[in-house]
């Protein structure tokens, strides 16, 4: 009858629970957390097994039979030598050294250096006003429209067609491409900390958000500051964020 394969049963629904929580889920979950749930799933097995005396005796018997030395001697030797070798394997995972690289923590929003460098001129960050804000509406739609067709040429392909940096090569870059649609993002900056960023890309990164190796292109030596200033015009109306600013009355004058 089925009884015989109660405790095979209940090691393979095991062994279900651990291939579809380890390869099943998407994100992966963290080790600590499966091992939470491969926890629970088994007591729950072992629960549902010793519910019942009957069942309970026929999950034992193999185990039994092995210890108690009733099974065939390659099964008894292949199970005593089994343990001590999982039990080696496992240490040894455990104490082993790895190749993945230290934690270590990093700066998102570095402080900006109070100049850098523009085209070879010093620039001064916080005096950095974007020029093209302040004309009429349809001046700016217009100026807009244009940093629209500069991110398409020259930022999609990594901070994604939505904005929400997740473009054809976002996955290929440690950092990922800022997603600006967040509101950890641009929504939380001003535009001269946004144009600096753009302008010195990651080599610009100042020592405090080391071990930043950002893939961030230098965009001062592609694209003029006009046009670097259109394409942060874009990049706000395009994910539906505003710029910080100090001044309560234009932060808000987009809602
Ligand atoms: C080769 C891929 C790549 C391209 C192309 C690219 N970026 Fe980036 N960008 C990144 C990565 C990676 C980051 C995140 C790391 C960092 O902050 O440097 C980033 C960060 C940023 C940030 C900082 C956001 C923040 O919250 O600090 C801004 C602004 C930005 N990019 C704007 C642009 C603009 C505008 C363009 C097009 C002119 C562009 N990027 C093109 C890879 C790219």
């Amino acid at each position: 009858m089925m009884r015989r394969w109660t405790f095979y049963i209940a090691l393979v629904v095991c062994l279900g629970f651990f291939v579809g929580l380890k390869f099943g889920i998407h994100p992966p979950i963290p080790a600590s957390v499966l091992m939470i749930y491969m926890v629970l799933a088994t007591l729950g097995i072992l629960l549902f097994v010793a519910a019942n005396e009957e069942r309970f005796a026929a999950f034992l018997e193999p185990l039994k039979s092995v210890f108690e030395g009733r099974a065939p001697k390659v099964v008894q030797v292949l199970v005593l030598v089994a343990i001590p070798l999982l039990a080696g394997w496992g240490t040894w995972l455990r104490t082993s050294p790895t190749w993945d690289a230290p934690f270590e923590p990093r700066v998102v929003h570095p402080e900006p250096p109070s100049t850098f460098n523009l085209h070879g001129f010093p620039t001064e960050t916080a005096k950095l006003k974007n020029p093209l804000r302040g004309v009429d509406p349809a001046q700016l739609e217009k100026l807009t429209n244009e940093g629209k067709t500069i991110y398409y040429q020259n930022c999609f392909f990594c901070h994604g067609d939505a904005l929400a940096g997740d473009g054809h090569f976002a996955n290929a870059f440690s950092p990922i491409p800022a997603n600006f649609r967040d509101v950890g993002t641009i929504s939380m900056l001003q535009e001269s900390f946004v144009f600096w960023r753009v302008a010195t890309g990651g080599p610009g990164l100042p020592k405090g958000a080391t071990p930043w190796i950002s893939a961030m292109p230098v965009w001062q030596n592609l694209l003029t500051e006009e046009e670097i200033w259109k394409v942060i015009l874009y990049i706000y109306e395009g994910s539906g964020s505003t710029p910080r600013t100090w001044d309560e009355e234009v932060s808000h004058a987009g809602h």
